[in-house]
């Protein structure tokens, strides 16, 4: 495995994807691991991630510097070289002019990092200081025109370090040079794929339950699904799943997961329908923050109730994907601020007082597909979409009736449809509709109507913590327009949502 330390850079995600898709396990730890724990880990190498922080100030995170007497390869990349030349006894300061953006790197011996390169590259800088010396046993490997040392080795100890960032996509060539530090350097093998995860985890699951029983809250997506399947094969029968039907679905959604699930999971289910507790309780209620409290409160109410039902329950599993471990465990100490109260059964493992079992928790979401897919999970369910818990209580703007709820199920049937069958659903992170506390005058057959509007949301996105509006052909989106206004009563104008994440949000409450 290679250990990546996270320095607080924004691209650490990115580093740990690239290390992976190279089928070569890696996790993300803070710098305050100890010299003890990373020799646990035994790691075949160790990348120090970029940062935010200048090495020289007070704050800034350091690792114990003990780590480069381990005799591991090590790769500094931007904040973790500058880190490393400084505890070597390089100098780093403050660079005459920031560099962010593209360059051309110029490579000097074509071998190391650099092994099948060209002489020159394009990559990606974004960094405010820059090296003055080098310390002893180091060379520069690689310039541009505003950094000399834009990458060093030294080559018996098997560290290296460069100012640029290998790990994106506008550096062209940096997953070759990642490659060469996995395969030519650290001497990893490819072993990480979907079936030898499955292998190992469904081992652990069986040990720590111990013939034990465990609660799984289901939602039908790809991510409790798989977290189920996984859990099935170690345990069998002593897994029972619990489905909440909240009344906040889509159109037919609950029918048809209901027989997806019994079909594609043979597992213990028991279905609970609680629309009515949901909806009432959500009436009238028009702040986003509050439709999410109530609906989650509730969740956990129902959930405990039903769970209590299931004798000697003594775990419960979750669905956590590895972004959630990683912001929670970030140099900066976690998520920054609350935007949204994402709705989840943190809080019920300790109320129930049960232990946790996470086996998705090391994770992507690509991951989680391919894992899926290893297990024989029912293609619908691998490349479903992302669907929020809240559900669509939180694409309805303003207070929730039956009636609302009725118009955006049709709308969203519509929509859905027209964007399985122009190839875009796999393609998408998310498609959806919401829909507007706004009314607007048109015209239907001679007749003035006033009536709803409704806004089209479409983006990519690989972790939904960014994402981008979908540029969807103008054919397609005039297709959705016209058959919604036509076939969906008491809508008359459709929107097209061209905000990207940051600075808006995927959902719009
Ligand atoms: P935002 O709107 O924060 O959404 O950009 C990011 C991703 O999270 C989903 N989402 C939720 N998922 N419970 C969930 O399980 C929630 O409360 C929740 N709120 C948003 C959203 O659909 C998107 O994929």
């Amino acid at each position: 495995m290679i250990l990546i330390i996270d320095f607080g850079s924004q691209f650490n995600q990115l580093i740990a994807r690239r290390v992976r898709e190279c089928s070569v396990y890696c996790r993300i730890e803070p710098p305050s691991m100890s010299l003890d724990e990373i020799r646990s880990l035994s790691p075949q190498g160790i990348i120090l991630s970029g940062g935010p922080s200048s090495i020289y100030e007070k704050n800034s995170p350091k690792i114990d510097t003990g780590i480069f007497k381990l005799g591991i390869p090590i790769l500094g990349i931007c904040y973790g070289m500058q880190f490393m030349m400084d505890a070597l006894g390089g100098k780093v300061q403050k660079a005459k002019r920031r560099e962010y953006g593209f360059a051309e790197l110029s490579v000097k011996p074509r071998q190391g990092l650099f092994k099948g390169l060209p002489k020159t590259t394009p990559c990606w800088m974004s960094h405010g200081d820059s090296l003055a010396t080098l310390p002893k046993g180091f060379v520069i490997s690689a310039s541009t025109e505003n950094t000399r040392i834009a990458a060093t080795a030294n080559k018996r100890k098997a560290f290296y370090g460069f100012q640029f960032h290998p790990e994106v996509e506008h550096t062209p060539k940096g997953i070759a040079m990642i490659r060469n530090f996995l395969f030519e350097v650290c001497g990893c093998e490819k072993s990480w794929t979907m079936r030898s995860f499955a292998k190992n985890a469904i081992a652990e699951i069986e040990s720590t339950v111990a013939g034990k029983r465990v609660i799984l809250g289901l939602s039908g997506g790809v991510d409790s699904s798989v977290a189920a399947m996984l859990i099935n094969k170690a345990i069998g029968k002593n897994l029972t799943c619990i489905f909440v039907d909240n009344g906040l679905l889509r159109k037919d959604e609950s029918a048809q997961l209901k027989l997806r699930l019994k079909k594609h999971l043979n597992i213990n289910i028991r279905f609970v329908n609680a629309k009515k507790r949901f909806l009432s309780a959500l009436a009238k209620v028009t702040d986003p923050e509050k439709k999410r409290k109530i609906i989650g409160k509730i969740f956990m109410d129902v959930f405990e109730a039903e769970a209590k039902k299931i004798k000697d329950a003594e775990f419960l599993a979750q669905g956590t994907l590895y972004p959630d471990v990683i912001e929670s465990q970030s140099v900066f100490g976690g998520p920054s601020s609350v935007i949204k109260s994402h709705h989840n059964v943190g809080g019920l493992p300790k109320k129930m007082k049960l232990k946790l079992i996470e086996p998705l928790k090391y994770l992507f979401k690509d991951e989680v597909r391919l894992l899926g897919k290893a297990l024989g999970l029912d293609g619908d369910l691998v490349w479903r979409q992302p669907f929020p818990g809240p559900g669509l209580a939180i694409r309805i703007i303003g207070e929730i009736t039956s009636r609302r709820l009725s118009i955006l199920r049709e709308v969203d049937s519509v929509l859905l449809e027209e964007i399985r069958a122009g190839g875009y659903y796999k393609k998408l992170w998310q498609s959806f509709a919401v829909l507007l506390p706004l009314k607007s005058v048109g015209i239907m057959g001679d007749h003035r109507t006033y009536e709803n509007i409704v806004a089209i949301r479409a983006v990519t996105s690989k972790d939904a913590m960014t994402a981008d509006w979908a540029r969807l052909p103008h054919k397609l989106l005039g297709k959705i327009s016209n058959r919604i206004i036509n076939e969906v009563r008491g809508v008359n104008r459709v929107v097209y949502d061209i905000s990207s994440k940051p600075p808006s949000t995927i959902e719009w409450e």
